[in-house]
């Protein structure tokens, strides 16, 4: 593989805020162009004044758009097909959780994990493969939470294993077309992730022992990047979650479900 940053043409969803932001940033003293995707407008314009701030020669276009409908998706096609540079990369970062009980959590919300963090994914990436140049990278963002099964997160979780299983599939696939697949996999990290994966009475996704695993976006970016750059399959930023990820791996699933039934019981007594 010599898929390289420099002076890439990149696709990044969910560039209007947290992790997607940071691609951006981190991108940006080496691009070429970058095409940013999100549904809010007035989000993603001050990301794009931030970037041209430093990089007056960056190429940076907008794309507002709901990646989790075809409509969304159907423009972002249309974009790329206007870029003067053809795009070498892929970041399909946009993803959201939904913190609660399944029996109590709202069908919309259930849907709409799986239509995002699942189908738009999927077919975003459908869509935009036979738009790569190569060599290529496409980085998609997964989660530590793809490793476990997660009580009170159990959609997403099993959104995110999707996300980890598809792309290394996809990564065999696509090695003899110089296309190199990584999937990143963060623990928790401070965005806005949480804030709106809360629901209306407050519960939060802030578990125990989780501030064991945080780490900055920059970092967490950071190592997604290189990850991609060196051709790695599957990264998991930060110390504490590059421990945690193999132990959950090889863990004997029926020490798994106790562990998990534990830490949920202590949780939710320590709620009520
Ligand atoms: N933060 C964590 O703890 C954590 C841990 C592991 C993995 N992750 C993953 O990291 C990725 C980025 O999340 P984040 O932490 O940066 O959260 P964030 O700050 O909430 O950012 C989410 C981004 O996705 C965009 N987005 C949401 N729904 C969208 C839609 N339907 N169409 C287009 N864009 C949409 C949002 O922009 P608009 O609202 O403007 O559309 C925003 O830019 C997600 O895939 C998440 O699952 C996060």
């Amino acid at each position: 593989m010599n898929f390289s940053l420099t002076h890439c043409s990149a696709i990044i969803t969910g560039a209007s805020s947290g992790l997607g932001a940071e691609f951006a940033r981190q991108l940006a003293p080496t691009a070429k162009s970058l095409l940013l995707v999100a549904r809010r407008e007035e989000a993603l314009n001050q990301v794009k004044a931030e970037l041209l701030s430093k990089h007056a020669d960056l190429q940076v276009h907008l794309c507002v758009a709901d990646v989790a409908t075809d409509e969304g998706r159907a423009r972002i096609v249309e974009s790329i097909d206007h870029l003067d540079h053809k795009p070498n990369l892929l970041i399909n970062n946009a993803g959201i959780g939904d913190y609660g009980s399944f029996a109590s959590a709202d069908p919309a919300k259930l849907r709409g994990q799986i239509d995002l963090n699942v189908t738009a994914l999927v077919l975003l990436t459908h869509a935009v493969l036979a738009r790569l140049v190569a060599p290529a990278g496409i980085l998609n963002v997964s989660s530590l939470a793809g490793n476990v099964p997660m009580p009170d997160l159990a959609v997403y979780g099993a959104s995110k294993a999707f996300v980890t299983s598809f792309s290394e599939a996809l990564r065999v696939e696509l090695l003899d077309k110089n296309i190199v697949v990584t999937a990143l996999c963060p623990g928790p990290t401070p965005t806005n992730f949480s804030k709106n994966a809360k629901r209306a009475d407050g519960a939060d996704t802030n578990r125990s022992g989780q501030g064991l695993l945080r780490i900055a976006p920059g970092v967490v970016v950071r190592a997604g990047l290189d990850a991609l750059v060196n051709d790695c399959a599957c990264v998991f930023p930060g110390t504490g979650v590059s421990i945690a990820a193999p132990v959950f791996r090889i863990m004997p699933r029926s020490l798994m479900r106790w562990a998990l039934k534990r830490r949920y019981h202590k949780d939710h007594q320590a709620e009520s």
